[in-house]
């Protein structure tokens, strides 16, 4: 998704701090150029950049990574002393990736630039509109029409606030941006539904998609709300509301720092972020095991006390985590669970009580179905909450209460370490509605040992899982399959699978196999099969592989009880052991092997595998 970065600097000859770069070396374009490289992860297809002085703008902007712009700069000669720039990764939605595309966009006379995360809805009529006046447009995009927007209405105000306050009244959409004038030493930004924060530090303003442009220079931050307009100028920043009346913002604290966002010795963020898993489930546990009660007053104040059902909201990984959170409280509670997939809920009309608990559940907190899907249920009247791993974050506003998964940032496009922290939550949220004071003090007990046992659990099997990416590197295909809590494991599985090395993988009950997926078994469709606990499902699951082996497939089993599998499996075939936990927290010990064993696939493969093609981090567009 597009990234934005803005920047101003306060005074003249402050030095600017670059990582990895001397400061005196450092260009103003290097500036921004740094800002772009720390929002790579959300996945753009080409860069650039405008800056201002007294003599104008000068855009440049090229297709391609922030490598290509920052040649395409050189020539350029960018070399002046500029006080303000901005910049944008583009991800595209409307027009093809190419340099006509790419971002700043500006007005017909090049007064005006501006850069643009979103979509404009109502584009083609303003176009068109805008045409009928003589405005010529040089690209195929919908963010063309908010410069030229802004430059009909400055003829008519000549105020540059004003012209971008009147702008907004047009534009539909869920968009951020950030403009400048040639003749204002300004930049102003402006947010609805889409992300945009504003860093402060004594030299220099930034804006940032998210903090990771600025978190090295500054913690201050200003967390832009919808139908928020920011206006920087040297002097002091204003914060009006799309009608112009002032606001007032808290200034909050970043809470972690630059070396949160690097790789920290790791070849790829995702491996990073699988290996701090043992950290991170404790983050998310480890001040509120204790406090279940206060829990319930403090992250879910006035909870109904009498709940109808419980229906979570989420997207992609996080829908896995729904449903396993389903399997954990329906069982324990007797409260009605359902799971839904946002981008069918929003439009599905759902049948919606006053004693149905809504609960959004995302890492990024912007996507944009799971916060559509999260207002309708509260413009219901619903009891909404959140599970949300971006402090600060659009549905974590909306919702107003919930958990934080405090999992730290996930660069990584495919998610691993804030699935395993939302199944820790959804657990927390399962010992919030149950009585049980055994059933409490069991849960707890285990997990305080599961960051021990998922640490046994990576070092055990690493080694093992690279042998099998070698061994099955090659195949085309893969059936994943376990049921009851196992089922959305093998969900997940197949999903890391799929996205970072494109091999084609169908998660499965395993009990649906004989429904259909068994016609595919043969040699060279190997099955993924998730036999954990002492229940019904591992031995029903041992009979699903039984049955694959009787059809000549290969097995992978990955399992806390490997003993009943010897004599069924072959030398072609393998075991891959992981640590006995309860069912509830099983998907978090579980679902490790499968990033790991899908991470070094990928690497064997050569993909991309923090920036998978096709695929962002955030998805903040429908
Ligand atoms: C898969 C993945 C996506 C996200 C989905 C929802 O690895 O990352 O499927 O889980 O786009 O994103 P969030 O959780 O940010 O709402």
């Amino acid at each position: 998704m597009c990234g934005i970065v803005g920047y101003f600097r306060k005074e003249e000859g402050i030095s600017i701090t670059l990582k990895n770069r001397k400061a005196d070396n450092a260009t103003f374009p290097d500036v921004l150029c740094e800002g772009l490289r720390r929002l790579e992860y959300r996945g753009y297809d080409s860069a650039g950049i405008a800056v201002r002085d007294h003599k104008g703008i000068r855009v440049v902007k090229k297709k391609g990574k922030v490598e290509d712009l920052e040649a395409a700069i050189q020539r350029n000669n960018l070399n002046e002393k500029y006080t303000i720039g901005i910049a944008h990764t583009r991800w595209a939605t409307h027009g093809v990736p190419n340099d006509a595309n790419a971002h700043p966009h500006s007005s017909m006379d090049g007064s005006i630039a501006v850069v643009h995360n979103g979509i404009i809805e109502n584009y083609k009529i303003l176009k068109s509109s805008l045409e009928e006046q003589g405005y010529k447009f040089s690209s195929n995009t919908d963010s063309e029409v908010i410069p030229q927007l802004i430059h009909f209405f400055y003829k008519e105000t000549n105020d540059f606030e004003l012209a971008v306050q009147k702008t907004l009244s047009k534009l539909e959409g869920a968009y951020a941006f950030l403009a400048i004038h040639k003749d204002h030493e300004k930049i102003i930004g402006a947010k609805n539904g889409s992300p945009l924060c504003f860093g402060i530090s004594d030299s220099e303003y930034i804006f940032g998609s998210d903090e990771a442009p600025f978190i090295d220079k500054t913690r201050r931050v200003i967390y832009l709300d919808d139908k928020d307009m920011l206006t920087v100028e040297k002097s002091a920043y204003t914060i009006r509301n799309f009608e112009g009346f002032d606001i007032q913002k808290e200034i909050s604290e970043v809470p972690y720092d630059l070396e949160a966002i690097g790789k920290n010795g790791h070849e790829h963020f995702m491996m990073k972020e699988i290996h701090e898993q043992p950290e991170t489930i404790t983050n998310a546990f480890s001040s509120r095991i204790n406090h279940i009660n206060s829990l319930a007053v403090d992250n879910f104040p006035n909870l109904p006390h009498s709940i109808n059902r419980i229906i979570s909201l989420a997207c992609g990984t996080s829908w896995h985590a729904a449903l396993i959170g389903r399997y954990i409280i329906e069982k324990n509670t007797g409260i009605p669970v359902n799971a839904e997939y946002a981008s069918e809920f929003r439009y599905m009309k759902p049948a919606l009580f006053k004693d149905d608990v809504v609960i959004a559940i995302s890492q990024s907190g912007q996507t944009a179905d799971t916060k559509e899907a999260l207002k309708l249920a509260i413009d219901s009247g619903c009891y909404c909450a959140g599970i949300v791993n971006v402090v600060g974050s659009d549905i974590a506003r909306l919702a107003g209460k919930g958990l934080y998964l405090h999992a730290g940032p996930e660069i990584g496009v495919a998610s691993t370490k804030a699935f395993t922290s939302q199944v820790i939550a959804l657990n927390l949220l399962n010992l919030l509605l149950n009585s049980n004071r055994a059933y409490r003090s069991r849960v707890v007990g285990e997990m305080k040992s599961l960051p021990d046992k998922l640490q046994q659990t990576i070092e055990r099997t690493e080694p093992l899982i690279e042998e099998i990416a070698q061994e099955f590197k090659n195949h085309s295909n893969f059936l994943y399959m376990g049921r009851g809590i196992n089922y959305p494991v093998a969900l997940e599985g197949a999903l890391k699978l799929k996205e970072i090395s494109y091999i084609h993988a169908e998660g499965y009950s395993a009990g649906e196999m004989k429904h259909g997926p068994i016609a595919l078994i043969e040699e060279s469709m190997p099955s993924l099969f998730i036999l954990t606990g002492d229940g019904v499902g591992y031995s029903k699951t041992l009979s699903n592989l039984e049955e694959v082996k009787a059809r000549k497939g290969r097995v992978i089993a990955l399992t806390d009880n490997g003993k009943n599998l010897k004599h069924i499996l072959t030398d072609k075939d393998y075991i891959i052991p992981t640590v006995e936990t309860i069912d509830e927290l099983s998907p978090v010990i579980n679902i490790v092997p499968l990033q790991l064993m899908a991470y070094h696939i990928a690497k064997e493969r050569g993909c991309e595998i923090d920036k998978p093609r096709n695929l962002a981090k955030s998805v903040t567009v429908e």
